[in-house]
């Protein structure tokens, strides 16, 4: 994908940490997503749905816009005015426990949510798994730790996370709590658990830090003394088996 082609829509008013665009944009080039135009997308905590905007035009298929903090209707307003009405779900539900149909999704896709409901071991296998198709695929960005301070978020972060610091894990500890099949709701669907450092945090925290919104205003005070040392954006990538 070309993120010049949606320049003109990343601003304070649809961003809502560091660039989504960006994390999205590195994790389609790693693990390109192949659909059919009849299969859908889950875009899980799409905040203002910028990413479900993005992955409805570069792939053509059909996308659920989940989020809990903002509502559907505000989220249709924007898709209708951005011309995507027609293509794009909107849905105001809650991870721990999302309304819709088992295997109902080719793709999931989450962008700087799935740390703050899915940092307990068994979540991914229990409450995301089962909307996954067979032979479908998971592709996550979240912020987390660099891997040389493992198990060290709330000692490096609190002074700018409070106790949001324990969601930021390194990439090693999100492959532990992903795991394979370690829950037996899972059966033995999962082929593959891949997680690494993410590329584009400069680039994502730049635009995020330019801009003027008062929380972007608020992490600018933390950047060069703990959010650039310690922290990083985690990639994770989850392949299901093939139906039997
Ligand atoms: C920092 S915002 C990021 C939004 C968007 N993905 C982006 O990158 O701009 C985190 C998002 O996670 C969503 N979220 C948090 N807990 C959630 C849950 N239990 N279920 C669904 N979404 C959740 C919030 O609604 C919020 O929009």
């Amino acid at each position: 994908m070309n993120i010049e082609n949606y320049k003109a829509l990343i601003s304070a008013e649809t961003m809502m940490g560091p660039n989504s665009a960006r994390i999205l944009a590195e994790l389609l080039h790693k693990y390109p997503l192949q659909l059919a135009s009849d299969e859908s997308i889950l875009d899980l905590g799409c905040g203002t749905g910028l990413t479900s905007l993005i992955l409805a035009k570069e792939t053509g298929a059909r996308v659920f816009a989940d989020d809990l903090w903002i509502s559907a209707e505000e989220n249709r307003k924007r898709f209708d005015m951005w011309g995507v009405g027609e293509q794009i779900v909107p849905v105001c539900g809650d991870a721990n426990n999302l309304p819709f149909e088992k295997k109902q999704f080719r793709a999931l896709i989450s962008v700087d949510s799935y740390h703050y409901f899915a940092g307990n071991k068994g979540f991914f296998q229990e409450k995301i798994l089962p909307f996954i198709k067979d032979d479908g695929m998971a592709l996550i960005g979240v912020p987390g730790l660099k891997e040389e301070y493992t198990d060290r978020a709330e000692e490096l972060l609190s002074d700018w996370l409070g106790a949001d610091a324990s969601m930021f894990k390194s990439p090693k500890r999100w492959k532990e709590i992903i795991g394979s099949d370690n829950c037996s709701e899972s059966g033995d669907r999962i082929e593959l658990v891949d997680t690494w450092e993410m590329e584009c945090f400069q680039k994502a925290w730049g635009d995020w830090l330019s801009t003027d919104h008062p929380y972007a205003l608020g992490d600018g005070t933390y950047f060069e003394t703990v959010i650039q040392p310690y922290t990083c954006f985690v990639g994770m990538y989850i392949k299901l088996k093939k139906a039997l």
